[in-house]
């Protein structure tokens, strides 16, 4: 695996290979790397000649300064994992090398879908996303980019970015990779504690449980049944559970047949903040 720090030479290195006919696809990430991340990895390696994978802990979308902080950086163990699974180049750029001093965000509308559920819990959080992906799309260039279904609302605000300024990149979206339980593996799991991971496995339960259900509750008593099972995990806040139309990410009134939904939530389980969503129909 060869590794990059600097835009300029990626960029130089890359551009050669795509103008060889390479297809290159293209992993961001911000480390702490699990198997939901290394599923990417895997899959962009497939279905291209040349696999690239970042690691940036994107200051600009953390709202929350202690979560930045404590945000875990183990780089040297995320890149034995990239070279066993096959990735043929990592770009490890540091926070100078991608933002100028009091640089401004990227200015795109990204047509509300950045407002709602994280958007109102985490303000500016797309905002920095938007930028952060657009400057490293710059970088890398790449023909397909993998993006995980774990983070929702982030697949739709990278898509309608890209069309927004006719970015010529696929985004590909990959489902969900789980731990045994169900709980959907993140970097921030580490800093649960063995307890606290096994009670956040209700939140999966509560997923299942609403599709299991959409047909036979309305959307509201859904959400309201399924908001209290999931405040009465250990230690939980609840900052939403919700329905969704999955395009638009409107909330969803009344469902009808056909129509794409998804339920998604966001915990806080202990001094953790965790998100997952399902689609349930
Ligand atoms: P990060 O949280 O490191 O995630 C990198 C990619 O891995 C994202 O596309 C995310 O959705 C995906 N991913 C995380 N957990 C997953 C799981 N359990 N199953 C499948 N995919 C999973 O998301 C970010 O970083 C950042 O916002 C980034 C896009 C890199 C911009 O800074």
């Amino acid at each position: 695996m060869i590794i990059f720090t600097k835009i300029s030479q990626i960029n130089k290195f890359l551009t050669g290979i795509a103008q060889k006919g390479s297809s290159i696809g293209f992993v961001p990430t911000m480390g702490a790397l699990h198997e939901g991340h290394l599923t990417l990895i895997r899959k962009a390696n497939d279905e291209n000649d040349v696999s690239v994978c970042s690691i940036f802990v994107n200051p600009t979308q953390f709202n929350n300064p202690e979560d930045l902080k404590k945000y875990p950086r183990l780089i040297e163990k995320d890149i034995l994992l990239l070279e066993k699974s096959g990735c043929d180049v990592l770009f490890y750029p540091n926070a100078d090398e991608m933002y100028a001093k009091d640089e401004g965000l990227l200015n795109v509308d990204l047509l509300g879908i950045d407002k709602r559920l994280e958007g109102e819990h985490r303000p500016g959080h797309f905002k920095g996303v938007a930028t952060i992906v657009k400057k490293l799309f710059d970088a890398v260039a790449p023909h397909k980019a993998y993006f995980g279904q774990k983070d929702y609302q982030q697949v739709l605000v990278v898509k309608t970015m890209v069309k927004q300024l006719n970015v010529p990149i696929e985004i590909i979206a990959v489902p969900t990779v789980r731990e045994e339980s169900g709980l959907a593996m993140s970097s921030r799991n580490l800093r649960l504690t063995d307890e606290e991971r096994e009670n956040a496995a209700e939140i999966y339960r509560v997923l299942v449980w609403a599709k299991e259900n959409l047909t036979k509750l309305e959307a509201g008593e859904i959400e309201k049944v399924g908001g209290e099972r999931l405040a009465k995990i250990p230690g939980a806040e609840v900052e939403y559970f919700e329905l969704a139309d999955g395009e638009t990410l409107a909330p969803l009134v009344e469902y009808k047949m056909g129509q794409k939904v998804v339920a998604l939530t966001a915990v806080q389980v202990g001094a953790v903040r965790l998100i997952d969503n399902m689609e349930i129909a």
